[in-house]
C-alpha cells in the first residue's frame, strides 16, 4: 500500500493539485446536504496531533475521517507525553509503532512536522507548522475561488494583514501564483516577511512563466478597486513577541475592511479569510452580510477538500498514483 504526505504545497504537482480540487468539488454537494457515509477507508486510522489551537482544521479533518469510515483519535498537547517531555522525534517512533495509518499535526514550530515525517513510515499531513506552512488551508480556499472563475492566469488577489507571521498566506502565495494569479501583499512593513520576494517558487509550475506577479503594497484603498479577490488575514497576537502593531484601532483603519472599504472592491470580487476571525478589527461586521463574502463556503470546502486529501494520502483516490 503506498502512502503519500504533505508538509507544504510543493509535494504537490499541479496535476495533483486540480485532482484533487476535482475530487473536492465532487465530495462538496454530498457534504452541503448533510454529509455521506462510505467505506472508502475504512479500516484506517488517523490521528490527529494538535499542539496548536484549532477549530476548523481539526474539526474537518475529523468529520471527514469519520465519513470516509477511519477511526479518528485525537491528541494535544495537553494530555500527550510532551508535558513529561517527549521530543518529536520520539513521539513520531511510538506513533510509528502503533501502525497509525494517516498523521494529521499541527504545531508552533515551522520545521516540526517535516521531522515527525522523517520518523513516521505512512502519511502524515500538515495542519499547521508555526508561521511556515498551511498546505491544506491554500487547496481548501483554491475550491471557491475556482468556483468563482478566479483561479486563473492574471486574476489579482490581494492578501492583506498580518503576512509575518501567516503560514497561511505562504503556502497561499505558493499556490496562487502557480496558477498564473498575481498577488499583491497588503500590510504595514512591520507586518512584512522578510525576504517576500523570494517566496514564489521558482520551479513548480507546469509552465513556469506563467507563474503571477507578487507586490507589496502598504496602500489598501489604491490596491482594492483592481482585485478579483481578497484575502483578509488575522492579526496573530499569540505569535508577536514585540510590538509590530502600536494599536488596533490604528491598524483597522489602515488594512481593515471596513463598511467603506466595501464599496471600493468590485462587485464581482470575492472575499476570503481563513478564520478565526477578529471582528472589527480585521473584518467589519458588514462583511458577513456582503454577498461577495465565501467565508463560510471555505469552511465547508475545508470538508471536502481534506475528504479528498485523506483518500489521496492513502492511495484511495481515483486516478492517483498507488491506487488502491
Ligand atoms: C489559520 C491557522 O491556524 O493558520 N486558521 C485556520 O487554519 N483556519 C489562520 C489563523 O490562525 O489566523
Amino acid at each position: 500500500m503506498s502512502y503519500r504526505s504533505l508538509l507544504s504545497i510543493l509535494d504537490l504537482t499541479p496535476g495533483e493539485v486540480n485532482q484533487l480540487l476535482d475530487a473536492a468539488a465532487s465530495y462538496l454537494p454530498r457534504i452541503e446536504a448533510g454529509g455521506f457515509k462510505d467505506a472508502t477507508l475504512k479500516g484506517y486510522s488517523a490521528l490527529l496531533l494538535f499542539y496548536e489551537a484549532s477549530t476548523r482544521t481539526r474539526s474537518s479533518f475529523e468529520l471527514a475521517g469519520k465519513m470516509l469510515g477511519m477511526d479518528t483519535i485525537n491528541i494535544g498537547a495537553k494530555g500527550s507525553s510532551v508535558e513529561k517531555g517527549e521530543t518529536v522525534r520520539d513521539t513520531a517512533l511510538t506513533l510509528n509503532a502503533m501502525h497509525h495509518n494517516v498523521v494529521v499535526m499541527r504545531h508552533e514550530a515551522p520545521d516540526a512536522v517535516a521531522l515527525f515525517a522523517r520518523y513516521f513510515d505512512r502519511a502524515v499531513l500538515n495542519a499547521g507548522s508555526g508561521r511556515g506552512q498551511h498546505p491544506t488551508q491554500a487547496l481548501l480556499d483554491a475550491l471557491p475561488l475556482r468556483q468563482a472563475g478566479v483561479l486563473q492566469r492574471s486574476k489579482r488577489i490581494a492578501i492583506v494583514g498580518d503576512l509575518k507571521h501567516s503560514r497561511v498566506m505562504r503556502s497561499n502565495l505558493q499556490l496562487l501564483t502557480s496558477f498564473g494569479l498575481d498577488v499583491v501583499l497588503v500590510a504595514p512593513p512591520t507586518l512584512m516577511p522578510e525576504g517576500w520576494e523570494g517566496l514564489k517558487p521558482a520551479y513548480w509550475a507546469a509552465d513556469p512563466t506563467g507563474y503571477g506577479e507578487v507586490s507589496w503594497s502598504t496602500d489598501f484603498d489604491r490596491v482594492l478597486p483592481g482585485l478579483d479577490a481578497v484575502m483578509m488575514l488575522r492579526v496573530q497576537r499569540e505569535r508577536m513577541g514585540d510590538a509590530h502593531i502600536t494599536n488596533t484601532d490604528e491598524y483597522s483603519k489602515l488594512y481593515g475592511l471596513s463598511r467603506r472599504r466595501l464599496k471600493l472592491l468590485p462587485e464581482s470580487a470575492v472575499i476570503l479569510h481563513p478564520g478565526p476571525v477578529n471582528r472589527g478589527v480585521e473584518v467589519g461586521e458588514d462583511v458577513f452580510a456582503d454577498p461577495r463574502c465565501l467565508i463560510n463556503d471555505q469552511v465547508t470546502s475545508g470538508v471536502a477538500l481534506r475528504s479528498a486529501l485523506l483518500c489521496w494520502s492513502c492511495g484511495k483516490l481515483e486516478g492517483t498514483d498507488g491506487q488502491a
